[in-house]
């Protein structure tokens, strides 16, 4: 039996992935924990509690108390936030994946899943169809921290036998859980500001196109390769996975079909140099083959159910 400890279960992706490893492992075999409150629906079907990556100490006795099989470590801090306190970030990022591989080597822990990102990507990298494997040069404090973590999961991965598995995550937009400080959050800000406001002032350039994905998607795909056997996977730094590509000004079309009114203006900030540096579209040929993935939503699909949903909570 699988016990699964989450690591950030109040964030954006651990907000829903917490509950869709419920759904495949049972409700109290799936422990919930971050540095903040976590959502009624998160405490109310499962295991919650008040938890800091950073604190090695009651990391290790959690694990063991509740014969932790198998983590999930969804906590960081994101691209612009990043670049406010880079020290900090630097430290959390790091920090808390290294606390975590070690558990993992020490206590024996099955699988260990670890979100990497399109940062790890630079000015250099080939900007269309970037390949699984190409020039990575992240001019971010947020890249650089992602790819020397793809890096340390490799060498857990070679030197100590561990399973960790890991995405390069696209910017990812939902309704349930807003991010926080990252360069692709306008995609997912926009949908609030269009329904409250009629208008959105973003902080990118009408032509920023970025490699995005609906959460769903993004859901499906971890768990899929969580689930994959592990003889298939070929990739031990983390996979490309593609889903969406777009830019402000389309997205700002597609919404507008359904609310005639919404205008968009453009006021770039630092964000929009960070996204000049990543790519526009990702090839993930690679984890197609590896572990059959696959994304399901487009930009239509994905902008009708956005506007359905934060309607419906606002
Ligand atoms: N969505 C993230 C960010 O913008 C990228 O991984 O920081």
């Amino acid at each position: 039996m699988e016990r699964i400890l989450v690591i950030g279960a109040a964030g954006q992706i651990g907000s829903e992935l917490t509950l869709a490893l419920r759904k495949v492992y049972g409700n109290e075999n799936v422990f919930a924990t971050d540095i903040k409150d976590a959502q009624k629906d998160i405490k109310r079907s499962g295991p919650f509690q008040i938890l800091d990556v950073m604190d090695d100490k009651r990391l290790i006795h959690f694990v063991i108390r509740y014969n932790i099989t198998q983590i999930y470590l969804l906590a960081a801090v994101l691209s612009g936030n990043a670049e406010r306190l880079p020290l900090q970030a630097w430290d959390i990022n790091m920090r808390s994946l290294l606390n975590i591989l070690d558990l993992a080597r020490e206590v024996g822990i099955k699988k260990v899943f670890w979100p990497s990102s399109i940062a790890v990507f630079g000015p250099t990298t080939p900007k269309t169809d970037t390949p699984q494997l190409t020039i990575m040069e992240p001019s971010t404090v947020y890249g650089i921290s992602k790819l020397a973590g793809e890096r340390w999961c490799e060498y857990y991965i070679k030197k100590h036998g561990l399973d960790v598995r890991s995405i390069r995550y696209p910017g990812l937009i939902s309704f349930k859980t807003e991010a926080g400080g990252g360069t692709t959050d306008y995609a997912v800000e926009i949908f609030y500001d269009a329904i409250k406001y009629g208008k959105y002032e973003c902080f990118l350039k009408p032509d920023a196109t970025l490699p995005m994905m609906f959460m769903p998607d993004a859901i499906r795909a971890t768990i899929e390769l969580m689930e994959a056997d592990q003889s298939k996977l070929s990739v031990h730094s983390s996979y490309n996975v593609s889903g969406i590509s777009f830019d402000p000004q389309q997205l700002a079309a597609e919404i507008k079909k359904s609310i005639h009114k919404f205008q968009i203006t453009y006021k770039p900030d630092f964000r929009q140099v960070i996204a000049e540096s990543w790519p526009e579209t990702i090839d993930d040929s690679v984890a197609r083959k590896d572990w059959g993935w696959e994304s399901k939503y487009d930009l239509k699909k994905m902008t009708k159910i956005m506007l359905k949903e934060i309607k419906k909570k606002s």
